[in-house]
């Protein structure tokens, strides 16, 4: 059984994007900048949103936090997001998901810039996605391919089972691992909530992507020997050992399933940099006006 380990092809990402940085700068051209905007105080949110500006720094970019009350009204929220797409100096945009419940996040997402829209939740960048056009990816999808490259997993053929059908995970995975690419040529079953057999339909797997949010939901009579487990979920569960008091799991019962599969992703160290590793890709192709990525 192989790792796939996020710390580290993150780490080699984001150093060929410091490299590029350190070019942009040598020929008098500006680095890229971030904007994320932070509405609340979701402790989650708050660490995701930190790790975003402090890989920002640690490569070179600019990066600007704009932290709002949770009250804050839709209407100010939207008018700060078209403050950012008219500001020249702004290259991406991200908004930290969830927002509260009396803002529209459709309304939002459909607010920022589709050119600014390194998230690649905006309907024009899903659009081209599914089109196969150049595009932003979706950061966790995106990464996600990154790391299934890195490591040279083979796809070709395979039987993937997504768990999930988000639209920041579930969907636009199953979208890409479809295509005709490499990390792709798979067949994809796509499955959720209503999904009855799911545990036959692992069994069946060659490649399983578990999106759902529920700790340790994968578990070893569900994964065929060889498969690769690919697990996105990031849970936080009661840990009294801790000083926060929780830890992190994901949604794969790890130490079993990782007896039986070929490659695995940590929780923490997996797919969580691979993320951040593939936002700052998104931002740098904004900065430099390419969306050629995984196409
Ligand atoms: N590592 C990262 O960078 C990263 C990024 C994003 C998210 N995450 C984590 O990934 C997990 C999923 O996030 P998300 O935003 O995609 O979640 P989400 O929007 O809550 O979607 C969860 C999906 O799981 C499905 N599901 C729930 N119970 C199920 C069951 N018993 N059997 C089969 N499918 C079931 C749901 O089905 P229905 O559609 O039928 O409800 C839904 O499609 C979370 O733990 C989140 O924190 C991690």
């Amino acid at each position: 059984m192989q790792i796939l380990d996020g710390k580290l092809v993150s780490a080699a990402i984001k150093a060929q994007l410091a490299d590029k940085v350190t070019e942009l700068k040598a020929l008098g051209q500006k680095v890229p900048h971030l904007a994320a905007i932070l509405v609340g105080n979701n402790p989650a949110s708050e660490t995701y949103v930190a790790s975003k500006v402090k890989s920002c720094a640690e490569i070179g970019y600019h990066s600007t936090l704009l932290r709002f009350d949770e009250k804050i009204s839709e209407k100010h929220l939207l008018d700060n997001i078209t403050l950012l797409n008219e500001n020249a100096d702004i290259d991406g945009i991200l908004v930290q998901l969830p927002l509260p419940k009396h803002i529209n996040e459709e309304v939002v997402i459909n607010t920022i810039d589709p050119s600014k829209d390194v998230d690649g939740f905006h309907p024009v960048n899903v659009g081209k996605m599914v089109s196969g056009l150049p595009t932003f990816i979706p950061a966790t999808p995106y990464g996600i391919m990154l790391m299934l490259e890195h490591y040279n997993v083979p796809t070709k053929g395979k039987h993937a089972v997504v768990i999930g059908r988000s639209h920041i995970v579930g969907t636009p995975v199953s979208i890409l691992l479809s295509r005709n690419s490499n990390p792709g040529n798979c067949t994809v079953t796509l499955t959720h909530s209503h999904t009855p057999n799911l545990k036959e339909l692992c069994l069946q797997a060659d490649i399983i992507v578990a999106a759902i949010g529920r700790p340790n939901f994968v578990t070893a009579d569900m994964v065929k020997e060889g498969a690769v487990i690919v697990d996105v979920g990031i849970n936080r569960i009661e840990d009294a050992s801790k000083k926060s008091g929780f830890r992190l799991v994901g949604d794969v019962d790890y130490n079993a399933v990782a007896e039986k599969c070929s490659f695995i992703t940590p929780v923490p160290g997996g797919v969580g940099p691979m993320t951040i590793a593939a936002l700052l890709k998104n931002t740098y192709h904004a900065a430099v006006g390419q969306k050629g990525n995984m196409n």
